[in-house]
């Protein structure tokens, strides 16, 4: 297991999302609803389009490109052309940051 530091709280205020990059290689989605923080993969599982340019509900996440909405606390997409969910990550708030704790290796992305 590892624990990656993201961004600090105060950098995702209440109804924002803000992207932050793991590894110099992936991006992964900060994403603040109604006080409840979740990371997702930052890019939509359906083709290469970043995530923080779509619109954000209290529970949904649409990708601008082509529409698909995914739900924020599963991943699942909810309307095609999308398919596969998005990779969540698991949120720990600790010290005023925002880390994610995932399984060792290459960060879990679905594309
Ligand atoms: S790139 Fe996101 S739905 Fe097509």
């Amino acid at each position: 297991m590892r624990r990656i530091d993201l961004l600090g709280v105060d950098e995702v205020p209440d109804g924002t999302m803000k992207m932050a990059w793991v590894d110099g290689t992936d991006q992964v989605l900060v994403i603040n609803t109604n006080g409840r923080l979740d990371a997702v993969q930052g890019v939509c599982s359906h083709e290469y389009f970043e995530l923080d340019k779509g619109f954000l509900t209290a529970s949904t996440l649409t990708c601008a490109l082509h529409l698909s909405r995914f739900d924020l606390e599963s991943g699942e997409a909810l309307d095609p052309p999308a398919e596969l969910p998005l990779a969540v990550y698991a949120v720990v708030v600790e010290d005023g940051r925002i880390l994610i704790d995932v399984p060792d290796g290459p960060l879990e992305v679905n594309d």
